[in-house]
This record gives structure tokens, C-alpha cells and sequence, in this order.
């Protein structure tokens, strides 16, 4: 064999392993969000809205990888910005004329609840973030009461609609919205049941 034939073999052979090993860091890598999507499956499997879990974690999933704490810090994080959101168009709509007396009294009371409910996650969060060894369970227990408080909040706003002519297009919105928060709340409470107190 002459030297540059020689040459060609190794250069094909080099080629074949790099393109093997490039292959096998593109096949781990999909194995590996693949196992971080079926974290999130499996962790939000546990929850009351599965579907809704899934929908607002998944794109976080590269950033969750397997961690159970990080799974919850960023399940409060979309809940707290999700319930910003939403108070603040309640609020907008307080303001809207042609309200009747009641529908005002509803509208002004969801935006206290709600309100309420981002201090509270907002407290969940901070104190998930610098949960330490030492008081773990205490405050695992705080946290898990600050987001149950948060629940209620949003139940309180949506019970105000049952036995009400809710006619106005608005008012349904509002309600949905709330109860879309309730669900997101609800599913906050079951991914904190899955870390170790
Ligand atoms: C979800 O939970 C159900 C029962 O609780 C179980 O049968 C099912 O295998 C679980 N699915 C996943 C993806 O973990
Ligand atoms: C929530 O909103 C804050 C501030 O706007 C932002 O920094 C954060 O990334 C948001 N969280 C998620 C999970 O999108
Ligand atoms: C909140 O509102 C902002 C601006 O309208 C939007 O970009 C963001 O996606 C919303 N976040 C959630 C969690 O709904």
C-alpha cells in the first residue's frame, strides 16, 4: 500500500469514528430531554391538572432537568407572573363603566384576593429559594400553608360569581382566568407534596 492510500484509509476510518461518536452525543442528548420531559410527566402525573402542569413546565424542561426543587421553584415562578397578570386586568376592568353595583363589589373583591395570593407565592418562593438544612421541615410547612392561603384567595374571588347572573362576557373571563390560577395553585401544592419534607 502506498503511503498516500495508506493516508486515505486512516483519514476514512477517522472520519467513521468521529461521525460515530457525533452520533452518539446527538442520541444521548435526546435520551437526555427525553428523561427530562418524562420528569416533568411523571412529577405533574402526581397533580390535580396534569395537562396544565405539563403545558407551562415543559418549556423549562432544559432548565428543570431532574431536580424537584427547581421543578417547584419555576411552577411558583409561572404562577406568580401568570397571577400578576391576570390581577392586573382585573383591576383594569374594575374601572370599566356600566358595571352594575354587585358586578363592581365582585370585581373589586377578586382584586384584593388575588393581590393577596401574589404576596403569599411570592413568600413561597423567596423561602423555597433559600431553604436551608437546618429548619427544612418548618419551612417546607410554611411554604406549603403560604400557597394553600393563595388557593383559597383565588376560590374566594371565583365562589363570588356562583349564584350571580353572570351575563357580561367580562365577568366570565374574569372567572375563568381565576379558576385557571386555582389550577396552576393546585398543581404548585402537589409538586412541594413530592419533595422530602
Ligand atoms: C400516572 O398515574 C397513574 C395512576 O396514578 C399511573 O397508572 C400511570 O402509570 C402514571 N403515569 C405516569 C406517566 O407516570
Ligand atoms: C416571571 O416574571 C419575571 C419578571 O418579569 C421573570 O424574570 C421570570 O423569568 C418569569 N418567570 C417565568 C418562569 O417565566
Ligand atoms: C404576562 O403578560 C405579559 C405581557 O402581556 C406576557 O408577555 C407574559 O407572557 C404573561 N405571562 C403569563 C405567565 O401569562
Amino acid at each position: 500500500m502506498s503511503s498516500s492510500s495508506l493516508s486515505l484509509v486512516f483519514i476514512f476510518s477517522f472520519s467513521i469514528i468521529l461521525l460515530m461518536s457525533t452520533m452518539q452525543t446527538i442520541s444521548a442528548a435526546t435520551t437526555t430531554k427525553t428523561s427530562y420531559k418524562n420528569f416533568i410527566k411523571t412529577s405533574c402525573n402526581s397533580t390535580r391538572y396534569p395537562k396544565d402542569c405539563k403545558n407551562v413546565l415543559s418549556p423549562y424542561a432544559s432548565t428543570i432537568k431532574t431536580d424537584a426543587q427547581k421543578l417547584c421553584d419555576i411552577a411558583l415562578s409561572v404562577t406568580i407572573n401568570a397571577t400578576c397578570n391576570t390581577s392586573a386586568s382585573i383591576e383594569s376592568v374594575s374601572k370599566m363603566k356600566g358595571l352594575s353595583p354587585s358586578e363592581k363589589e365582585t370585581i373589586s373583591d377578586c382584586v384584593e384576593t388575588t393581590g393577596d395570593a401574589i404576596d403569599e407565592l411570592k413568600q413561597s418562593l423567596t423561602a423555597l429559594v433559600g431553604l436551608q438544612g437546618s429548619d427544612r421541615k418548618a419551612e417546607m410547612d410554611n411554604i406549603r400553608t403560604w400557597v394553600s392561603a393563595a388557593l383559597t384567595d383565588d376560590y374566594t374571588c371565583t365562589d363570588e360569581f356562583e349564584g350571580q347572573k353572570v351575563s357580561k362576557a367580562v365577568m366570565n373571563t374574569i372567572k375563568k382566568s381565576v379558576l385557571y390560577l386555582a389550577k396552576l395553585t393546585s398543581n404548585c401544592l402537589a409538586l412541594l407534596n413530592l419533595l422530602d419534607s
